[in-house]
């Protein structure tokens, strides 16, 4: 498995680094157009190959996109991140006509690989994806849900004061500070709703915290994180890698499925060797179902602002 990372940014160096260091890739290449950048940072990290156990091959190259070819997956992170108080929208004009650029040359030499997407506005530059190359929809993938979800069954555990293995929720909608809809009803403490152990309130500030999650942190560092960015686009590609069949909320186009057409939004997926195998519909209840079409129609107008 060979696997590209566009991008040798702090988001794209934490991918490379968390999925070296999970040990199923035979080869991750890191690319950024900063002279001896994406080299620099591939090389630090192959001299934590023996201090971490992992056999990994990891290099580094300046924009020569025929060191990614044949990728078996390639992410997508390049761009420029959120400065505090920005909104990833703000982000479409640069970022828009680098990922255009990024995901035609990746498919030049890499015609066959599954596009994992983690610029911002995620849902839009997965879009963008879509509607600017020939590749299936099971093969463009956006990275939003898993991360989201993450961040949700953080601010979860925290509040229920359990361990993080015994929580788990998802979020579904937009990687957006409004977008993002986290099914608190269907959040469970192993298997229990956590509506037994906590009140309404506390719930809804659980959600709250949950939307904010990104910006709470770009306000703390200054810049975008990427630590679990980095760890949940490492699940996403070991998951195919390995054929796992998990299912993650992913941003996928959509025709037709949860009342919803022509747009990247987060939903389950099941993921494997093939990218997305299965859109996932579970059943949402009316008050849900109305936060996904708001989501729906944030994302539809960002959108809106793309140059197809
Ligand atoms: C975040 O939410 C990178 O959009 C990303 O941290």
């Amino acid at each position: 498995m060979k696997v590209t990372v566009v991008g040798a940014g702090a988001v794209g160096a934490s991918c490379a680094e968390y999925i070296a260091i999970k040990n199923f890739a035979s080869e991750v290449v890191l690319l950024d157009i900063k002279e001896g950048y994406a080299e620099g940072k591939a090389m630090d990290l192959m001299q934590t190959a023996s201090l971490n156990g992992f056999d990994t091959k990891i290099t580094g190259s300046t924009n020569d996109y025929s060191k990614t070819a044949n990728s078996d997956v390639a992410v997508i992170t390049s761009g420029i991140p959120r400065k505090p108080g920005m909104t990833r929208e703000e982000l479409i004009g640069i970022n828009a006509g680098i990922v255009k650029t990024v995901s035609k040359n990746l498919l030049e030499h890499s015609p066959n690989t599954i596009i994992i997407v983690v610029s911002n506005p995620m849902d839009t530059m997965t879009y963008l994806v879509h509607k600017t190359t020939d590749l299936p929809k099971h093969k463009i993938i956006g990275m939003g849900g898993a991360l989201d979800s993450a961040r949700f069954k953080y601010r979860l555990a925290e509040v229920l004061e359990a361990p993080i293995s015994d929580v788990d929720g998802m979020v579904i909608g937009g990687h957006s500070d409004k977008g993002m809809v986290p099914l608190i009803n269907h959040a469970a403490r192993n298997s229990v709703k956590v509506s037994e152990f906590l009140p309404q309130e506390r719930m809804q500030q659980v959600v709250e915290d949950t939307k904010v999650g990104g910006a709470t942190l770009t306000k703390l560092l200054g810049t975008s994180a990427w630590y679990a960015p980095g760890a949940a686009v490492s699940g996403l590609v070991q998951a195919i890698a390995c054929d796992q069949r998990k299912i993650y909320p992913c941003s996928t186009f959509l025709e037709g499925e949860y009342g919803l057409n022509d747009i990247c939004i987060g939903v389950p997926v099941v993921l494997g060797k093939n990218g997305i195998e299965k859109v996932v519909e579970i059943e949402l209840s009316e008050a849900e179902k109305a936060k996904l079409k708001e989501s729906a129609e944030g994302v539809t107008k960002t959108n809106g602002l793309l140059e197809l």
